[in-house]
């Protein structure tokens, strides 16, 4: 039977965790109307990851603009170039490196030329990822892994490389680019969504046993949950056939999705919606009843078609 002193504790819990939800409930409104200020990254070396893509391109340009050195990495050496390029015509201090992030042998390599030729990155950008849009049975097995390997696997080698230092240092920010598709799932995209989730609940979990750390470092941890953007990774492999007037407009420009991404990792926000109107979805999805909730996603999904199949 509990003590009367157990009792206290809980009831002290309960009032200290009640008036600190007051507080953040204040805290959110206030910060919603007065937004917390951006920070210069003038001083911070970004590695991006999938550089060249769609989403990693714009999020290049933005934090080169806002003072960073940019250190641009993906598979694909041609729109790798491109982007350095066009940082460099912007002033801004950039590098280029080709390498497949499924690829532990290069990352290590590649890593270490960073540090060497760069310095220590401080700001990690984990965005390159690629979709598979098959019936799950018409996928075969390297597929699947594939997907994992880039959108998931990866992170973990990329981390184990640029973490350490930050740790050392006590300061630096790890970005995710992940998906509403790590919150919410559609068809044909099996491997993807589950990447997604995977992603959501790793950096959760990774910021939650940071902030547990004895030698407290100061790490921002951001997560980003992107809808439909324009970029190649849609554009390439499947086709959203609209259902109703509004799904016209569902394809988002890259740059607005740059600009809301940067804005947010130099507000050191946790998580990122872009749009961030999606964020309603999520309370919407925890109060609906089920039946309710799939009906909605039947509204409000347009009819995806795969290009291929294998
Ligand atoms: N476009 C969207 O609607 C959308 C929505 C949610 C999340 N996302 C996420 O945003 C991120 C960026 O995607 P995007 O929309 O810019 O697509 P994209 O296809 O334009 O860019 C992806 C980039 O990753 C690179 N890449 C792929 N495999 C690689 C490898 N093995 N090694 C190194 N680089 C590799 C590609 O060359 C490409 O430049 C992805 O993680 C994606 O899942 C995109």
């Amino acid at each position: 039977m509990a003590s009367i002193g157990d009792i206290l504790l809980m009831i002290g819990d309960l009032l200290y965790w009640l008036a600190y939800t007051f507080y953040a409930y204040l805290d959110s409104l206030y910060r919603l109307i007065v937004p917390p200020a951006l920070k210069s990254l003038h001083g911070d070396i970004a590695l991006v990851t999938g550089a060249g893509g769609g989403i990693g391109s714009q999020i290049c340009l933005q934090l080169g603009k806002a003072g960073a050195t940019v250190v641009c990495w993906d598979n694909d050496k041609a729109s790798n170039d491109k982007i350095v390029k066009q940082l460099k015509a912007n002033g801004v201090k950039a590098f280029g490196y080709q390498v497949d992030v499924t690829s532990r042998q290069q990352v290590a390599d590649i890593s270490a030329q960073v540090k060497s030729q760069v310095g220590d990155v401080s700001l990690l950008v984990n965005n390159a990822g690629v979709a598979g849009y098959y019936q799950f049975l018409q996928m075969s097995q390297e597929e699947y892994d594939r997907v994992m390997d880039i959108n998931l696997n990866c992170h973990m080698y990329i981390m184990r490389e640029f973490l350490p230092k930050m740790l050392e240092k006590k300061s630096g920010h790890i970005v995710a680019t992940c998906s509403m598709a790590g919150h919410e799932v559609f068809p044909y995209s099996l491997p993807y969504i589950a990447s997604k989730f995977a992603v959501n609940g790793y950096m959760r979990a990774l910021r939650r046993e940071v902030s547990q750390y004895p030698s407290k470092p100061d790490i921002k941890f951001t997560s980003i949950y992107p809808i439909t953007i324009n970029t190649g990774i849609i554009t390439n492999m499947v086709k959203l056939i609209p259902k109703r007037p509004w799904h016209e407009g569902i394809m988002l420009d890259p740059a607005y999705a740059g600009k809301v991404i940067a804005d947010g990792i130099r507000r050191n926000q946790e998580d990122i919606f872009v749009p961030p109107s999606c964020r309603a979805l999520l309370w919407l999805r925890m109060y609906l009843p089920t039946k309710a909730w799939w009906k909605l996603m039947d509204i409000l999904e347009p009819e995806i078609v795969p290009l291929k199949k294998d």
